[in-house]
C-alpha cells in the first residue's frame, strides 16, 4: 500500500522507534497521529515531525478508543497501524541477593507489550475491516514490534521475553483472522537499536550490546526501523511472518 494520504497511528510514537518511523512516513506524505502515554513528548515530537499526537494508554480500551476518534477526526479513519508502544523491565528471575523477582514485573510488561498489542489490533482492526480497499485489493496493514529477546532472550529477560514471544504468536492467526478483510500483520523483531529504553536497559550504552552483532557492529537506528516498517506498507506479498532487524545478532 502506498503510505501517501494514508491516515497511520504509530504507538509509542512520542520517542525511539516509533518516532524513527513517524519521521519516515511523514516524508512520504502520511497522515501521522502518534499515540503516546506521554502526550508532552508525543506533542514535541509531533511539532517537529509536523504530524498529530494523542494521548492514549494502549493497555486501556477507553483510551484507544477516545485517540482513534481524535485520530479520524484529524487524519481520517486509520489503515495502517505501527505499534511500538513497549516497556522493558530487565531482571533476573531470581538471584541470591533479590530473592524471587516480583510478580508485577511480568504483569506490567503484560499490560503493554502483550495485552496493548492486541488491544490496539483488535480496535484498529475493527475500523480497517468496515473501510473499502484503496487499490481494490488491500484496507490495512499492522505491524506489530517484538525483540530477538522474543526469539532468543538473553539473560535477565525472562518477563520481557515472554511478553514479546507472545506477540510473536499474534502473528500469524491475527493475519489468517483478517485476511478476509485484506488487512496484512507482520511483526518485527529488532535487536539493539539506540533509544531510550535501550539505553537504560544496557546501562546507558546500547552500543556496549553489539560486541556479538556480526555487521554492522552498532547499534540501529530508529530511522533504519522505519524503512523495514515502511516496506512491509508497500509490499503487499508480506504478511504473517516475523521478521528479525538485527544485523545478524543472536543473544548469547
Ligand atoms: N530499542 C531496542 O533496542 C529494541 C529492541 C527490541 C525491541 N524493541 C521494542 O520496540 C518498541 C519501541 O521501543 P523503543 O526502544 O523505541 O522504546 P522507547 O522507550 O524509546 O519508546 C517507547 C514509547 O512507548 C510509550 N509507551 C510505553 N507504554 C505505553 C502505553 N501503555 N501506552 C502508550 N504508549 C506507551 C513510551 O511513552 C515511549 O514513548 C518496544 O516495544 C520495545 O520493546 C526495542
Amino acid at each position: 500500500m502506498d503510505v501517501k494520504n494514508q491516515s497511520v497511528v504509530i504507538t509509542g510514537g512520542a520517542s525511539g522507534l516509533g518516532a524513527g518511523a513517524a519521521g519516515l512516513f511523514v516524508e512520504k506524505g502520511a497522515k501521522v497521529a502518534l499515540f503516546d502515554r506521554n502526550l508532552e513528548l508525543a506533542e514535541e515530537v509531533a511539532g517537529q515531525l509536523n504530524c498529530a499526537a494523542f494521548q492514549c494508554d494502549v493497555a486501556d480500551e477507553a483510551s484507544v478508543l477516545a485517540a482513534l476518534e481524535q485520530a479520524t477526526g484529524a487524519n481520517g479513519a486509520p489503515r495502517i497501524f505501527i505499534n511500538c508502544a513497549g516497556i522493558d523491565i530487565t531482571g533476573r528471575i531470581a538471584t541470591r541477593g533479590g530473592g524471587p523477582q516480583p510478580l508485577a514485573a511480568l504483569g506490567s510488561q503484560i499490560a503493554v507489550n502483550l495485552t496493548g498489542t492486541f488491544n490496539i489490533c483488535r480496535l484498529g482492526a475493527d475500523l480497517v475491516r468496515q473501510l473499502a480497499p484503496v487499490d481494490g485489493e488491500e484496507q490495512g496493514v499492522m505491524v506489530n514490534v517484538a525483540s530477538a529477546a522474543g526469539l532468543d532472550g538473553p539473560r535477565g529477560q525472562t518477563a520481557y521475553a515472554a511478553t514479546k514471544a507472545a506477540v510473536i504468536g499474534m502473528t500469524l492467526p491475527m493475519a489468517r483472522d483478517l485476511a478476509a478483510y485484506g488487512v496484512r500483520v507482520v511483526t518485527i523483531a529488532p535487536g539493539v537499536f539506540n533509544t531510550p529504553l535501550a539505553a537504560e536497559v544496557l546501562r546507558g550504552d546500547p552500543e556496549a550490546a553489539v560486541e556479538t552483532v556480526p555487521f554492522p557492529k552498532r547499534a540501529g537506528k530508529p530511522a533504519e526501523f522505519g524503512k523495514l516498517a515502511l516496506h512491509i506498507c508497500e509490499n503487499p506479498m508480506l504478511n504473517g511472518e516475523v521478521i528479525r532487524l538485527d544485523a545478524g545478532l543472536r543473544a548469547t
